[in-house]
C-alpha cells in the first residue's frame, strides 16, 4: 500500500519519511544543527529534547538561517496549529511539547491558530457552531501543554478573521487555482472555502510582522502532512515583501494498532488515547490494542525475545519516556525475554498516566489563564 501524505488524507500503513525529505524538497535535521539546538538548551540549563534526539523531529527548512538570524539579534516567533474536528489525542501534542520546549529554550512568542473553518469546510458533517465549540474546548488543552501564558498567543479563525481577512486576500490573489489543485488534489467536486482556506493557514506566518510594522522571521513546527500548506506559503510570501517561514517538521504517532496516523475518526477511534482518558481506560486501550511485537508463546518469548521494532507499546515509548538510559534498559530486556509483551504494555501505562493526569490538571487551570491568550477581533462599540 503507498501511503499518501497531505493535509486532508487518513494516513495508513508504514510512512517513509526519508523519502519525504526529497519529495517535498526538505533538509534533513542533521547533526550539526541538533548540537546548535543543544548547546542552545544547555544555555538555559535544559537538556536536548527527545524528541529531537530520537530524530522523532527529523527534518526542516531554513532551521539554519533562523538561528543566524536569532544570533544577530533578530528574534523569531513560533506558529502552530490544531484543526478543531474533535478531542485532542496524545498525537497531537508530540509537536506541541516541541514546540514548547523552543519557546522555553528561546524564550520567544508561540502565535496558535486553530481553524475552526478549516473544519468545517472539510467535513461534510461538521456544523461550524460545533467545530467552533471544539475550537474552545482544544484551546484548553493547547495551554495545558504549558506554554508560557504571557508570550503565547491563542486564536481561533471565525473569530479573528476580520484580522486576517485583509493578510489572506492578498495571498489569495497570488494563487492560482492550477497550483492549488496541483498541490493540493482539488477537483471540481470542492466547494470553494475549501479551495481558498489555505490562504487562512499562511497568514499566522506574517500575521506579526504585519502588526509591528518589520519583518519578523517564523519558526513553524508541525507533523509532516501539513506541509503541502507551507510549500504554498513560502512561493508566495517573498513575492509579498516578506521571509519565507521556517519549519520543523515531525512524525506522526503512529496508532497503537500498528503503523500510520492515529486518527480520532473511523476504525482507530477506539483504539486512540485521548488527553481526557482516564487511567482505567487508558490500560484497557493499551492491553487490548497495542500490536506487540512479542512471540505467541510465554515459552518462546523467553527464549527468543520480543522484537521492539514492530511492537507498538515500545514505539510509544520511544515518544514519551525522556530517559535514554531507561528505554535502552527496557528495550534490552524486551529483546532479551525478560520482559513479556503485558509488563512492557504497563510500563508504557505507567509512562503515560502520569502525562495525562498532569495535563488534565492544567487544562482545569487553563480555564482561568485562557482569557488572556485568546486574541479575537476588535468588537466595534460604536
Ligand atoms: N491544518 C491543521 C490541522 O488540520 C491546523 C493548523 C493550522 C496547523 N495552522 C497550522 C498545523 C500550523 C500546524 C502548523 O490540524
Amino acid at each position: 500500500m503507498t501511503t499518501k501524505v497531505d493535509p486532508w488524507a487518513d494516513i495508513q500503513g508504514k510512512v517513509d519519511y526519508d523519502k519525504l525529505i526529497k519529495e517535498f524538497g526538505t533538509e534533513k535535521l542533521d547533526k550539526h544543527l541538533i548540537e546548535r539546538l543543544e548547546s542552545d538548551a544547555k544555555k538555559k540549563g535544559m537538556t536536548l529534547h527527545h524528541l529531537i534526539r530520537r530524530g522523532i523531529f527529523f527534518s526542516h527548512r531554513d532551521l539554519k538561517w533562523i538561528l543566524a538570524e536569532y544570533d544577530k539579534g533578530n528574534k523569531f516567533f513560533l506558529y502552530t496549529g490544531r484543526g478543531s474536528s474533535g478531542e485532542v489525542h496524545l498525537g497531537h501534542i508530540v509537536p506541541w511539547m516541541v514546540t514548547k520546549w523552543l519557546q522555553d529554550v528561546y524564550g520567544v512568542e508561540l502565535w496558535f491558530q486553530i481553524t475552526d473553518d478549516e473544519k468545517f469546510l472539510f467535513k461534510p458533517e461538521l456544523t461550524l457552531e460545533e467545530s467552533n465549540r471544539l475550537a474552545h474546548e482544544n484551546a484548553l488543552d493547547v495551554l495545558a501543554v504549558g506554554f508560557d501564558p504571557k508570550r503565547t498567543k491563542v486564536f481561533i479563525d471565525t473569530e479573528f478573521a476580520g484580522t486576517m481577512y485583509p493578510i489572506a486576500i492578498r495571498i489569495a490573489k497570488k494563487l492560482n487555482f492550477t497550483t492549488a489543485k496541483a498541490v493540493f488534489g482539488f477537483t471540481n467536486e470542492h466547494n470553494v472555502g475549501a479551495i481558498f482556506y489555505t490562504t487562512m493557514q499562511s497568514v499566522p506566518c506574517v500575521l506579526p510582522s504585519v502588526i509591528a510594522g518589520r519583518n519578523i522571521p517564523c519558526l513553524i513546527p508541525y507533523a509532516i502532512d501539513q506541509d503541502a500548506h507551507f510549500r504554498v506559503t513560502r512561493d508566495i510570501l517573498p513575492k509579498l515583501g516578506y521571509y519565507k517561514p521556517a519549519a520543523l517538521h515531525c512524525r506522526f504517532l503512529p496508532p497503537l494498532t500498528g503503523p500510520g496516523k492515529m486518527s480520532t475518526t473511523g476504525s482507530a477511534k477506539d483504539s486512540t488515547i485521548f488527553m481526557s482518558d482516564d487511567p482505567k481506560t487508558v490500560r484497557k486501550k493499551v492491553m487490548k490494542y497495542a500490536f506487540s511485537g512479542g512471540k505467541d508463546t510465554v515459552e518462546e518469548h523467553r527464549k527468543h525475545g520480543g522484537d521492539t521494532t514492530v511492537d507498538m507499546a515500545f514505539q510509544w515509548l520511544t515518544y514519551f519516556e525522556p530517559d535514554d538510559e531507561k528505554l535502552l534498559d527496557i528495550k534490552r530486556r524486551y529483546e532479551a525475554g525478560d520482559l513479556l509483551s503485558g509488563e512492557l504494555k504497563q510500563i508504557l501505562v505507567d509512562t503515560i498516566v502520569p502525562i495525562l493526569l498532569e495535563h488534565q490538571k492544567r487544562r482545569g487551570e487553563a480555564r482561568k489563564a485562557i482569557g488572556d491568550c485568546l486574541i479575537k477581533d476588535n468588537k466595534w462599540n460604536g
